[in-house]
C-alpha cells in the first residue's frame, strides 16, 4: 500500500508546483486503474456496497465479516463499536480479494461527542468561522473512533419552518448557505483529506430536498429549472468548489423523477457542468424507494434507473448488490458505468490515505469534551443566539433575583437538539447548570415537565415562585425529538402549555424573558406582549446553558441575526424574503384586514394585492433580523458610480455607528435588486456581509464591492448571465430595511 505513497512523492519531488495537481492526478488515476483491472465484476459490485448497521450493536456478526472477507462491502455505516471497526478493516486490508480499505461513515452533523448549535443555530452565527471551527472539532473528534465520512453539510434551502429538517438546513438564502456550505466542508477535511483527522464531507441532498410541499417531510418537490439553478444549486456549487469529497442524492422526486434516478441532477448537472469526481451515495433505501414513488417497477429496475443516472454508491438497500451484474448481462447497464462507479469511490479511499493508513488515529481518544472544544462550542451558541425583542429588560443586572422557568431550563438532551446520536447528555451545560456554578440568584421551578406537557399541576409552584423574584427567564421550545427527519409539524407555536402558563406568569406582574430552545421558528404571537424579552438560542447543544448566562447577564452580547424569515402563523408558510414582486405587490397603502371588512361589503376585490387577510404580508421577523444590547445607526450610503460597464465594480459605502452606551458587533448585510430581466426577479438578495464590531459612540465606514459577476444568474433558457438594466441596492441590518441607492448595468 505504502507504494502509492512513495510514487506519488517521487514524482512530486521531480516536478514544479504547477505541475503538481496534474501529475497527482494523473498517479492517482493510474493506481486505480491498476486495482480496477484486478476486479471481477463480484468486486466492483462490492465497492459500491455501503452496508447500514446499527450503532447498538453489541456483537459483531459473522456474516458481516464475512461479507468483508469476500469484497462484498464497499463503506460501513453506523459500526460505532472501536473494536469492530478494528477488526472489520483488518480483514477488509488483510483478507479481500484486493485488499481495499473500508470506509467508516456516521452522521456527524453539529458535534460528534461536543455538541454544537444545531445547523440552523450555526447559520443565525451568519459565521464562517464558526462553520468552520464546528465541523472541525467535529471531524478531530469522530475521527478518532475511525469515522472517516460524515453525511453532512446538509445544504438544503429550506423555506417552510415546518419542515423538521429545517433545524439540519443553513436556512433560507442560497448566498449565506454557500458561505456557510464551503467553511463545513473545509472544517470537515481540513488542509488535506488524508490527514489523519480530516474526515470526507457529504453535500446533501442533491437536491431540492427543502422545497418538500407544506414542510411534509419526504415530499414531492417542483422546482423549475431557474429556480433551481439560482436558489437550491448555489450551496452545492460551493461546496464542491472546495473539494467536497461525496454527494448524496435525495430522498424526494424533482419535477417527477426521483433525485437518486435523476440523469439530468447527477449526469448533466453534477458530473457534465460542475466535474464533480468523487462519489455519490444514495440516501437511505432511496434507490429502493423509486418503487414507492412509481418511477421503478421492481428492485431491479431501481437498480438500473440509479445505475443510469450515475448514482455510484448505494446506502443500506440493495438494488446494486442483487441485480447489477444481471443488468450489465443484459446490457441494460455497461460494466464501463460499473467502472466510473468504483473510480469514483476508490479515488476518494485513496485521497484520504486509506491505501497507505487504513487505521484510525487513536491520538485524539482523550480530545472528546476538551476544554477547547467546549470553548468552541461555547463561543457557537453565543454567536447563534438571536435577541427578537428586548423591552428594557436585558442584560440583568447581577443582582437580580430570576425565576427559572419552563420544561428546557434543565433538559440536557433536548438542548443537544436532532441528530446527536454520540453527544453525552451528561456533559451538557443546562440553563439551570450554569446559573448555579455562576451563583446567580435563582430559584428553578420548571412548572412543566417537558415541552408537550399539558398538565397544570405544576403551575402554582412556578407562579408562586415568579412573584418571589424579580424577573422571570422562562425558558421554552421544542423537545428535540419534534424536528429533525420525519418531524415536520402543522402547527409551530410552543407545544403543550407552554403558552398558558406563560400568560399565567405575565399576570403576576414580573418582567418576562422568553428564551425559545428550539430546532425551528417557533411562532409566537400569541405570546409576544406577555413577554418582555425574547432570546432564540435555537436548540444551542452542550455548552448552551453557558453561553446564556453570559448573554442573559451582559457578559456578553447575542449575536446572532435570523437566517430565516420567522412566520407569524404557520398558515403563512413557505415564506421567504427572496420573493417575487408578483403583478400585484402587496404594500401598505393597499392592505386590508380581516376585521376592517365591513359586514355585507359588495364582493369587490377589497385590497387587491398579495396578502393575507387575517396576517397581513410580513413575516413577524424578516430574514436577518436580530438586535443587540445597544443601537446602531446607518448613515450616508453612497455608491461610486451610478452606472458601470460589465467589467467594471461598484463599491458601495455606508456609515454604520454604536448610537448606544455598550460596545456592540452588528452584521451589516448588503442586498440587491435586478429590477427588470428576462425572467422575473427576486425583490432582494443578499449579496454579502460584514461583521462589524464597534465601541460605544465609534463610527465606522463600512464598504462592499459589488462585480457583474456576483449579479449572474440563471433564465429560462440556463443561460447563466448578468443583464444590462437599473438596480436596487441596500445597505441595512436586515432584509426589510436598509439605505437604498440605485445603479444601472450597461453592456
Ligand atoms: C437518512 C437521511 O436523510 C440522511 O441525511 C442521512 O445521512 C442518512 N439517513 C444516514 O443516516
Amino acid at each position: 500500500m505504502k507504494f502509492y505513497l512513495v510514487i506519488i512523492a517521487f514524482v512530486l519531488m521531480s516536478c514544479s508546483q504547477t505541475k503538481d495537481a496534474n501529475i497527482k492526478h494523473d498517479v492517482e488515476e493510474k493506481y486505480i486503474d491498476s486495482i480496477l483491472a484486478q476486479m471481477s465484476i463480484d468486486d466492483k459490485i462490492g465497492q459500491t456496497n455501503l452496508r447500514g448497521t446499527s450503532s447498538r450493536a453489541k456483537t459483531l456478526s459473522e456474516a458481516l465479516k464475512e461479507d468483508v472477507r469476500q469484497g462484498k462491502v464497499g463503506a460501513l455505516l453506523n459500526v460505532m463499536n472501536v473494536e469492530f471497526v478494528d477488526e472489520l478493516q483488518k480483514i477488509a486490508v488483510e483478507e479481500s480479494p484486493h485488499k481495499i480499505p473500508l470506509i467508516f461513515g456516521r452522521d456527524v452533523i453539529h458535534g460528534f461527542k461536543t455538541i454544537f448549535p444545531i445547523p440552523l443555530g450555526l447559520a443565525a452565527s451568519w459565521d464562517e468561522n464558526v462553520a468552520r471551527s464546528s465541523s472541525r472539532v467535529a471531524a478531530i473528534e469522530s475521527s478518532s473512533v475511525g469515522i472517516r465520512w460524515t453525511f453532512a453539510p446538509m445544504l438544503d434551502i429550506a423555506r417552510d419552518s415546518r419542515w423538521g429538517r429545517i433545524a439540519e438546513s443553513p436556512g433560507e438564502d442560497p448566498y449565506l448557505a454557500s458561505v456557510l456550505g464551503k467553511a463545513y466542508v473545509e472544517g470537515f477535511q481540513g488542509d488535506s483529506l488524508n490527514n489523519p483527522t480530516s474526515i470526507a464531507a457529504c453535500a446533501k441532498h442533491f437536491i431540492g430536498y427543502g422545497a418538500a410541499i407544506g414542510g411534509r417531510d419526504y415530499n414531492t418537490t417542483l422546482i423549475p429549472e431557474p429556480l433551481l439553478r439560482n436558489v437550491y444549486l448555489p450551496p452545492f456549487e460551493a461546496a464542491l468548489d472546495v473539494g467536497a469529497a461525496t454527494v448524496m442524492t435525495a430522498f424526494n422526486e424533482v419535477n417527477g423523477i426521483p433525485a437518486t434516478g435523476n440523469q439530468f441532477l447527477l449526469k448533466d448537472i453534477l458530473r457534465d457542468e460542475l466535474k464533480f469526481d468523487g462519489f455519490v451515495v444514495s440516501d437511505w433505501d432511496s434507490t429502493i424507494e423509486m418503487i414507492a414513488h412509481g418511477y421503478a417497477r421492481d428492485e431491479k429496475h431501481a437498480g438500473e434507473l440509479a445505475a443510469n443516472a450515475g448514482m455510484d454508491m448505494e446506502m443500506t438497500s440493495t438494488a446494486y448488490q442483487n441485480n447489477l451484474k444481471e443488468l450489465i448481462a443484459e446490457g441494460k447497464v455497461t460494466e464501463q458505468q460499473l467502472d466510473e462507479f468504483v473510480k469514483n469511490i476508490l479515488r476518494i479511499k485513496i485521497r484520504l490515505g486509506l491505501f497507505d493508513e487504513p487505521y484510525r488515529d487513536k491520538t485524539n481518544e482523550a480530545n472528546f469534551y476538551s476544554k477547547a472544544h467546549l470553548d468552541l462550542a461555547k463561543e457557537a451558541a453565543i454567536k447563534s443566539t438571536v435577541l427578537l425583542k428586548n423591552k428594557d429588560v436585558l442584560p440583568l443586572s447581577k443582582n437580580t433575583k430570576v425565576a427559572l422557568i419552563g420544561p428546557l431550563a434543565d433538559a440536557p438532551l433536548d438542548q443537544m437538539g436532532t441528530w446527536t446520536f454520540d453527544g453525552d447528555k451528561t456533559h451538557t451545560v443546562t440553563p439551570l447548570d450554569a446559573f448555579k456554578s455562576a451563583n446567580i440568584n435563582h430559584v428553578y421551578k420548571p412548572g412543566l415537565t417537558h415541552s408537550r406537557d399539558l398538565s397544570k399541576t405544576q403551575f402554582k409552584k412556578a407562579l408562586t415562585t415568579a412573584k418571589q423574584c424579580d424577573v422571570v427567564v422562562f425558558v421554552a421550545g421544542e423537545e428535540a425529538i419534534l424536528s429533525g427527519e420525519a418531524h415536520s409539524r402543522a402547527h409551530i407555536n410552543l407545544p403543550g402549555a407552554q403558552e398558558v402558563l406563560i400568560k399565567e406568569l405575565s399576570k403576576t406582574g414580573k418582567p418576562i424573558v422568553l428564551v425559545i430552545m428550539a430546532g425551528r421558528p417557533i411562532t409566537i404571537t400569541n405570546i409576544i406582549n406577555d413577554v418582555d424579552a425574547v432570546l432564540m438560542t435555537w436548540h444551542p447543544g452542550t455548552m448552551g446553558g453557558e453561553a446564556l448566562q453570559e448573554i442573559v447577564f451582559g457578559l456578553r452580547e447575542p449575536e446572532g441575526r435570523l437566517p430565516i424569515s420567522w412566520p407569524k402563523t404557520a398558515g403563512q408558510l413557505p415564506y421567504f424574503y427572496n420573493h417575487k414582486n408578483t403583478g400585484r405587490p402587496a404594500n401598505k397603502e393597499d392592505y386590508v384586514a380581516m376585521y376592517d371588512i365591513p359586514v355585507g361589503a359588495w364582493q369587490s376585490s377589497l385590497g387587491n394585492d398579495s396578502h393575507y387577510l387575517d396576517i397581513g404580508y410580513k413575516p413577524h421577523f424578516p430574514f436577518g433580523y436580530g438586535l443587540s444590547y445597544t443601537e446602531f445607526r446607518y448613515d450616508a450610503i453612497k455608491i461610486s458610480k451610478d452606472t458601470i460597464n460589465f467589467n467594471e465594480d461598484i463599491i458601495i459605502n455606508a456609515t454604520l455607528s454604536n448610537i448606544g452606551k455598550r460596545d456592540g458587533k452588528e452584521i451589516v448585510q448588503l442586498y440587491t435588486q435586478d429590477v427588470v430581466g428576462s425572467i422575473t426577479r427576486p425583490v432582494k438578495e443578499l449579496k454579502g456581509f460584514q461583521h462589524v464590531s464597534l465601541k460605544a459612540g465609534e463610527t465606522k465606514e463600512v464598504t462592499f464591492k459589488i462585480s457583474s459577476e456576483q449579479l449572474k444568474f440563471s433564465n429560462h433558457k440556463a443561460v447563466y448571465a448578468a443583464e444590462e438594466g437599473h438596480f436596487n441596492v441596500w445597505v441595512g441590518p436586515n432584509s426589510s430595511s436598509g439605505l437604498k441607492d440605485a445603479f444601472y448595468l450597461k453592456k
